[in-house]
């Protein structure tokens, strides 16, 4: 990895997300998320699909975490979509208590991306999470009708950049832009991309991308080992929320044969 990038200066990379949600394709990203918080320290932060809040809520806990000044939106009409299939009110009731901590830098903008727009400035996004519907069309509107809200510094996160099944067409857009702009894509969790748009990336995310390029393989594997252990983590606490049964089972101290 390049020299000027050491993981072990990082506050945040061994941290575990609050919220822990095994069933998400998000979770195994949540450790990259905190850590990308920490490296941008966003002025402004928008993300575009929010559904449960795995990713946001790890967003939100960063900029708690390190007491940053960064605004966060999440857009979402909290109905679903073709791919996560319509859900009920249950998910967005379930978000908002959790949100509710936050509510001081973040807001829930329960609306269409489009209708959002007029309620973020342009050029002022730092971070930008799209993770909307991921039809090729989709989320390629996605992104053209945000870039102009992108600041100088700002950065595109695309969930399922690898995902191939059930026409989803992320990956035909990373393969039109990641070329044109500083990136990386993590391979583990459905894919995650990191788009530098910006012509100023902050410093020490170039340092990061230098570090990841140089050595591929190396950073995707700590980032998919961290981001292994919150799943194993969510389901442990998803187990110990089971029934009396199952904890009187976990109780027991089987002997040795
Ligand atoms: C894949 S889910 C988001 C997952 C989330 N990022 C996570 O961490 O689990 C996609 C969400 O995007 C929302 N969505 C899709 N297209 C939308 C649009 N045009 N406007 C508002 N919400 C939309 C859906 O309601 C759905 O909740």
């Amino acid at each position: 990895m390049s020299a000027d990038f050491d993981p072990l200066n990082s506050q945040l990379l061994f941290k575990l997300p609050r919220c822990l949600h095994k069933k998400s394709g998000w979770t195994g990203h949540t450790p990259f998320a905190m850590f990308l918080v920490e490296l941008l320290r966003p002025r402004v932060l928008v993300e575009l699909g929010t559904q449960r809040g795995v990713s946001y809520l790890a967003f939100c806990h960063a900029v708690e975490e390190l007491k940053l000044e960064t605004r966060c939106s999440a857009v979402d009409t909290w109905k679903g979509d073709a791919h996560a299939g319509n859900y009920d009110e249950s998910i967005y009731r379930e978000l908002a208590g959790r949100h509710h901590r936050y509510e001081s830098f973040s807001s829930l903008l329960r609306m269409t991306f489009d209708e959002a727009l007029p309620k973020v400035a342009d050029a002022s996004v730092d971070l930008l999470h799209i993770d909307g519907l991921h039809f090729y069309e989709a989320v390629k509107k996605d992104f053209d009708t945000w870039r102009p809200k992108l600041s100088d510094r700002g950065v595109v996160l695309f969930h399922d950049t690898v995902e191939l099944a059930r026409d989803f067409g992320v990956h035909q857009l990373w393969r039109e832009l990641s070329p044109n702009f500083p990136s990386f894509n993590f391979e583990h969790g459905h894919g995650l991309g990191v788009l530098a748009v910006g012509p100023r990336p902050p410093a020490a995310l170039l340092e990061f991308l230098a570090a990841a390029n140089a050595r591929p393989q190396e950073m995707r594997s700590l980032f998919s080992t961290l981001g292994r252990r919150v799943l194993l983590e969510a389901e442990q606490e998803w187990f110990s929320r089971q029934t009396p049964l199952v904890r009187a089972l976990k109780g027991i101290k089987f002997k040795p044969l």
